[in-house]
């Protein structure tokens, strides 16, 4: 078990569908095209041709889906694609399994992402990892580059890094503890998610930082949640999942966040909510 339930994902997952950045995710869809190689001819020389994804903290899949979906959209040449989907969380890789494995090449692989050296990347030509970098260590980024960089040198490698928090909430109507919970919320967001202490907002700028340093080509999107009344259900979780993290916090008063979270909830079938996140492509060649 993670903490991360199916009913939470599942929740959340129309809503990071659309914030995904589209371009960038065709984008990697054209470097793994390019970088893997021609796959025309036979079913079998096909699949030995596939390009391999090895998708980090993977969830129930959603990568996998909004990669299909948006590969359903491109006039490019599309690779197949072997899916390395890598969680430490086995209820949650069953799921994905359930999901897809009757309709893609699908491999699930239990393990504890902390040992970056010993990720399953052999033979991958993208790695990607959504709402995941803000919950790691600059330490976990510093290696991942590392390792990362040590593949480069036998064959070019990217990386596709989606919807990592970037530390703004806005909404509306407001109400006047916004500011205050927000600031707790994003302390919280640095406290250890399982990796040492979190990156939490400031994942975004770090990782272009250290990947710029080592070389890499690093293109950026920015990838808000946009809620609204349609999204009553995910915006009462989220009220209720920031004031949960913030509940302990010296600087928050415990009967003002309970007024806080009904007056969200009272207005999440009518008000609007944007949390930023940032979309990141990450290339060991320009291209
Ligand atoms: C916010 S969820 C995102 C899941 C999926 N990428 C998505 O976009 O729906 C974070 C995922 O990272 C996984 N995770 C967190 N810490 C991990 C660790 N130390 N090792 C392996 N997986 C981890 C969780 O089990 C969970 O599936």
């Amino acid at each position: 078990m993670s903490g991360f339930s199916i009913d939470w994902l599942n929740l959340r997952e129309a809503a990071d569908h659309r914030a995904r950045d589209a371009a960038l995710m065709m984008k990697a869809l054209a470097w793994l095209a390019a970088h893997s190689a021609e796959a025309d001819g036979s079913d079998a020389r096909k699949q030995q041709n596939a390009a391999t994804i090895v998708d980090l903290g993977a969830g129930t899949g959603s990568t996998l889906r909004a990669f299909s979906a948006i590969a359903n959209k491109s006039d490019g040449r599309r690779p197949e694609i072997n899916w390395r989907l890598v969680d430490q969380d086995v209820a949650l890789l069953a799921e994905a399994a359930r999901r897809h494995s009757q309709t893609h090449s699908l491999q699930a692989v239990e393990q504890d992402l902390s040992d970056i050296k010993n990720l399953p990347l052999a033979g991958s030509q993208l790695i990607t990892a959504s709402a995941l970098f803000d919950l790691v260590s600059a330490a976990f980024i510093d290696e991942l580059v590392t390792v990362l960089h040590t593949c480069a040198q036998q064959s070019p490698i990217a990386l596709y890094s989606a919807l990592n928090y970037d530390g703004t909430t806005k909404w509306s109507p407001d109400h006047p503890l916004d500011e205050l919970v927000l600031a707790a919320f994003n302390r919280d967001q640095q406290t250890d998610k399982g990796f040492g202490k979190a990156l939490g907002p400031r994942a975004n700028t770090y990782i272009q930082e250290k990947f710029a340093e080592a070389g890499f080509q690093v293109i950026t999107a920015d990838s808000p949640w946009q809620l609204n009344g349609d999204d009553a259900e995910l915006v009462c979780a989220l009220g209720e999942g920031i004031a949960n993290a913030v509940k302990n916090d010296a600087e928050i008063d415990a009967d003002e966040l309970q007024q806080w979270l009904a007056f969200r909830q009272a207005n999440a079938g009518s008000g609007r909510c944007s949390v930023g996140h940032m979309d990141l492509l990450i290339t060991s060649v320009s291209w």
